[in-house]
């Protein structure tokens, strides 16, 4: 993109964030005298957290919910606004807040959305039932399946609080909801203003309990992003910045973290890294890569950030060739890579693809869809291409 060429943008971040190592401490004082529920990852109380946080938030903490690992899917999220809209419903001003991974991110993204009425289904259950289920779910769940508006909601105030270093939820406006109540299952998108959280806590330190195979997929998530809001036809010269410079560290520190979980600077610079990729992606949107994966994680389970990471290369070989600012922008992606090795020839585009394979395979990860249970990946490349996300892709 040459300053000549340069077209209009706009951007918006409405999220409040704060980053750094113990900057979750910060989160008590800002909460005041409000009520909060905490939605949070199931390895919370084994760590020892939510005693602390019991301890911290005292009265005014109304509920603590689990998220056990797993997909975040419509089931679940029925399960939870069961469990949660009660709650709201009786304090409100109450704040939501999420602490984990992707999934619980996603999960309580939904749950901040209760309607104002209940659904008039709910008149069809029994008293005791309408009680302690005031709103009723199917009316979001219509929503997000794309068979009615939304309904009136009463947004409840959404604090994150990542624990993985990858997902972007935090800095995004949509959602991913499983839906298996349906067959074949499928996606859906939440993608709305008020899918923005008011605040989020990006704690480095917070990400030092994530076991290996989830820092892996996490870091090749925030790696997806990053390469996706590049090769895409919505970048901009600020999400080219924060793309690059996140996926420069994740090649750097990906590594790294692996070998030393306890690295304080590896788990630093991919907590930031999946921020710079949050911010970058919240405007551009993905692309191929993500376009591919939820097929493969449906059918396969395969973990997100694995199941873009094995298209990366492919993507990349499309993209290479189609437009100077993405080839720029792709060598300056590798060329930390390059002088780390002393072999500046790596750091061309042409090979750029090649030597992402090589990196991927060095943290585990085989680029042969076919490994992971593809075996009709060129029509699936196609379709992809001619989807809403493919067509962001600039090489479709
Ligand atoms: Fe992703």
């Amino acid at each position: 993109m040459t300053v000549s060429g340069l077209t209009g943008f706009q951007w918006r971040m409405p999220v409040d964030v704060r980053f750094g190592a113990g900057c979750v401490s910060e989160l008590n004082g800002r909460l005041g005298d409000r009520s909060a529920v905490v939605m949070a990852f199931e390895p919370a109380t084994a760590l020892g957290w939510r005693a602390q946080w019991t301890s911290d938030l005292g009265q005014r903490l109304r509920a603590w919910v689990e998220v056990p690992d797993g997909l975040s899917s419509m089931a679940r999220c029925r399960e939870f606004a069961e469990q949660v809209w009660p709650v709201l419903a009786a304090e409100p001003g109450a704040v939501l807040i999420a602490l984990g991974g992707g999934t619980t991110l996603d999960i309580a993204k939904v749950l901040r959305c209760r309607p104002v009425e209940a659904d008039p289904r709910i008149d069809q259950l029994a008293d005791e039932r309408r009680r302690t289920h005031p709103a009723g779910f199917d009316a979001v769940a219509d929503a997000l399946r794309g068979r009615a508006p939304w309904p009136a909601l009463d947004l409840t105030p959404l604090w994150m609080v990542p624990t993985t270093a990858g997902t972007g939820s935090e800095v995004t406006r949509w959602a991913t909801v499983w839906d298996t109540d349906v067959q074949p299952a499928q996606k859906r998108s939440f993608d709305e203003v008020f899918g923005f959280a008011d605040c989020a806590f990006v704690d480095p330190a917070l990400t030092h309990s994530c076991p290996a195979a989830v820092t892996r997929d996490t870091g090749l998530d925030a790696l997806s992003h990053a390469l996706e809001a590049i090769w895409n036809r919505h970048a901009n010269p600020f999400s080219d910045v924060l793309a690059v410079s996140a996926a420069r560290k994740v090649l750097t520190w990906l590594p790294v973290a692996l070998r030393e979980p306890a690295n304080v600077e590896a788990r630093s610079a991919l907590s930031l890294a999946s921020l710079e990729a949050g911010f970058a992606f919240s405007q551009t949107r993905t692309a191929l890569a993500h376009a591919l994966s939820y097929a493969v994680t449906l059918e396969q389970g395969t973990p997100h950030g694995l199941a873009c990471a094995l298209w990366l290369p492919t993507a990349w070989k499309l993209a290479q060739g189609c437009d100077e600012r993405v080839d720029s922008l792709l060598e300056q992606v590798l060329a930390a890579e390059a002088g780390k090795r002393g072999d500046p020839r790596i750091a061309c585009s042409h090979l750029g693809a090649h030597r992402l394979q090589a990196w991927l395979s060095s943290v585990g990860v085989s680029c042969d869809p076919a490994s992971h249970g593809v075996l009709d990946a060129e029509r699936r490349i196609q379709a992809a291409l001619n989807s809403p996300r493919g067509r962001n892709f600039i090489a479709a």
